[in-house]
């Protein structure tokens, strides 16, 4: 009998932990006999690639409006090229952040309309929608005390900025409760995998 596709969403502000759980978790259904796809958003094709390093990397100004274009770009490109075919082929595929991310980022961070961003991302994602999202909860202060390297053109919004994002990842959660799992990503990475693999499993049935 041929699998079941399955669309898996990690979300969080940045340090949240999100790639350690996507890796995590394609390791395990790797392992238990699945086919994984792995992607980005934004990010995952050619133009999203490059779409991201102008996003992040960019020294000149970028126009909200612009911005939120851009990310909506990628996120067409991905699902048409990679995401949609890998479900419809029975693929798991797990994502390092979707559109929710633009209502937080673009929506609750930079005060763009919401409607707007709806309807950039309904164009993107042609009907596609999360079987489950991961939310990551974090302390923007930790978050920001957990990267590593030098701060992209988002992370350099600051933390007033993240704290508005926080809170629009926990309205989202709180408006779909039954396709979110909210985890305080204080816990333990061991700890957080095995409550993200319970999840995971409920649905893969
Ligand atoms: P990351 O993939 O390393 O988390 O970086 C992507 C950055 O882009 C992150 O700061 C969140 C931001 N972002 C948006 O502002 N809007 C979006 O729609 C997406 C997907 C990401």
């Amino acid at each position: 009998m041929s699998k079941k596709g399955v669309f898996i969403v990690f979300e969080g502000i940045d340090g949240s932990g999100k790639t350690t759980q996507v890796d995590l978790l394609a390791a395990a259904l790797t392992e238990k006999g699945r086919d994984v796809v792995i992607c980005r958003d934004p990010g995952g094709t050619g133009l999203g690639e490059g779409l991201r390093n102008v996003l992040l990397y960019s020294p000149g100004p970028i126009d909200p409006v612009a911005e939120a274009l851009m990310y909506g770009a990628a996120r067409a490109q991905l699902v048409a090229e990679r995401i949609l075919p890998a479900v419809r082929g029975g693929s798991v595929v797990i994502s390092d952040r979707f559109s929710h991310s633009m209502l937080a980022y673009q929506g609750w961070g930079k005060g763009l309309d919401r409607g707007f961003l709806e309807n950039v991302n309904r164009y993107a994602c042609r009907g596609l929608t999360p079987d489950l999202t991961v939310l990551l909860e974090i302390d923007p202060l930790l978050a920001i005390s957990r990267l590593t390297r030098p701060a992209d053109r988002m992370e350099k919004e600051g933390v007033g900025f993240l704290r508005r994002v926080r809170n629009g990842f926990l309205a989202l959660a709180q408006e779909s409760p039954h396709h979110y799992l909210v985890l305080d990503s204080a816990a333990p990475a061991e700890e957080l995998f095995l409550r993200v693999l319970a999840a995971v499993y409920g649905i893969l049935g």
